[in-house]
């Protein structure tokens, strides 16, 4: 790597690490840091695509902003034929300059964005850039909640009380064919909680998820019983370290249709909770559209960190997610019904 594009890469992770600071304190750790570099590496490597764009916003010597897009999926668990593109913005948000050149890129290349199926992942940070996101085409599909459970933890009652008749074990490996059913089903009936769950790639994803929790000594993947019988299943897959640098999970959760609407994932999650707290996972993580799951997320002290922006048609409007009533302290300019 020439010195000058080691010294592009510097300043894109050190924009990166600030944005994200500022919605996760706890990432100042090595492997966080080294993260940034990686994905700083990562979308150098891109402006090299030949189709693709990579423009970039410096001032008083360091990059401020930058936008990139190119070909391919944004999903690194997807290998998807068809006309899919990603983007990335990265933007100091608190830098008026930064947001109005990255509106300007925005509205410069808004043929380009419009001509493809986009996909990428924005920090909260940008919110104010949605509306031109929207011209381009793009907008929430879902949020990325972050739980800590020191604090979800203390939200949680000390007893959990299921209703007569339900009871939970730890997944078995004959469950799996069941679960990755009870998966497809429920997320082929409504794609826009997560389209992605019900494609077989994803599944088999899942299945080895499942595969490797049946190994563990201490489960992370838990079924919902009863009368013999599975009616749902949560859990989480966890890293350590993960990307911040900490053990963190990242959750899943499903109920058939005829056990939803009963309130039982609040139960599934305060149980999570409680296998966190115990095997020390310092953060809990999840993509969602579900309003059930934002309610419940909003109980447990869940801090909305990310978008995950797509030009698939929307289902739900950007407000239903801006309306998520906890955000990082870091993000000191809000959407109007947070004030
Ligand atoms: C998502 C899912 C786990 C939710 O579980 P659930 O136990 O059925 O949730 P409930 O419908 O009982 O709702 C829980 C809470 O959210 C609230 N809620 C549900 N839908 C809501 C909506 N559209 N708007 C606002 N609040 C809503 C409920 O009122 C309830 O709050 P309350 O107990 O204070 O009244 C379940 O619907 C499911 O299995 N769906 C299919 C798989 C899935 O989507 N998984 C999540 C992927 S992120």
């Amino acid at each position: 790597m020439k010195s000058s594009q080691r010294k592009l890469v510097n300043e894109i992770a050190a924009l990166r690490a600030k944005c994200m600071k500022r919605q996760v304190p706890e990432a100042t750790t090595r492997i966080f840091c080294s993260s940034c570099r990686k994905e700083a590496t990562g979308i150098l490597k891109s402006a090299e695509d030949p189709q693709g764009v990579f423009e970039s916003f410096r001032s008083n010597g360091s990059v401020r902003a930058l936008v990139m897009l190119k070909p391919g999926i944004a999903y690194s668990f997807l290998k998807l034929k068809g006309n899919h593109w990603q983007f990335k913005i990265l933007c100091d948000w608190e830098d008026p300059d930064a947001l109005a050149w990255t509106r300007t890129m925005l509205a410069k290349h808004r043929t380009l964005l419009k001509s493809h199926e986009f996909a990428g992942f924005m920090d909260a940070g940008l919110w104010s850039l949605l509306p031109d996101l929207k011209r381009c085409g793009i907008s929430i599909e879902a949020v990325s909640l972050i739980g800590r459970t020191k604090l979800a933890i203390k939200k949680c009652p000390t007893s959990i009380v299921w209703p007569s008749g339900y009871f939970v074990r730890r997944v078995q490996k004959k469950d799996i064919r069941e679960l990755l059913s009870l998966m497809r089903t429920e997320f082929r009936r409504n794609p826009q909680f997560g389209w992605f769950v019900s494609h077989p790639q994803f599944l088999k994803m899942a299945r080895d998820g499942f595969l490797k929790d049946c190994k563990r000594k201490r489960p992370f993947e838990f079924v919902v019983i009863v009368n013999r019988k599975i009616v749902g299943h949560f859990g989480a897959h966890v890293t350590n370290p993960h990307g911040f640098g900490y053990k963190s999970a990242s959750i899943g959760i499903g109920f058939k249709r005829e056990h939803q609407g009963r309130g039982l994932s609040r139960l599934c999650y305060q149980e999570a909770v409680k296998v966190f707290s115990r095997e020390r996972v310092k953060f809990f993580m999840g993509v969602t559209a579900q309003p059930a799951v934002m309610k419940i997320g909003a109980e447990l002290g869940r801090e909305l960190i990310s978008f995950n922006m797509s030009s698939r048609k929307p289902y739900f409007t950007n407000d239903c997610f801006l309306k998520y009533p906890i955000w990082p302290k870091g993000i000191k300019v809000r959407p109007k019904y947070l004030k």
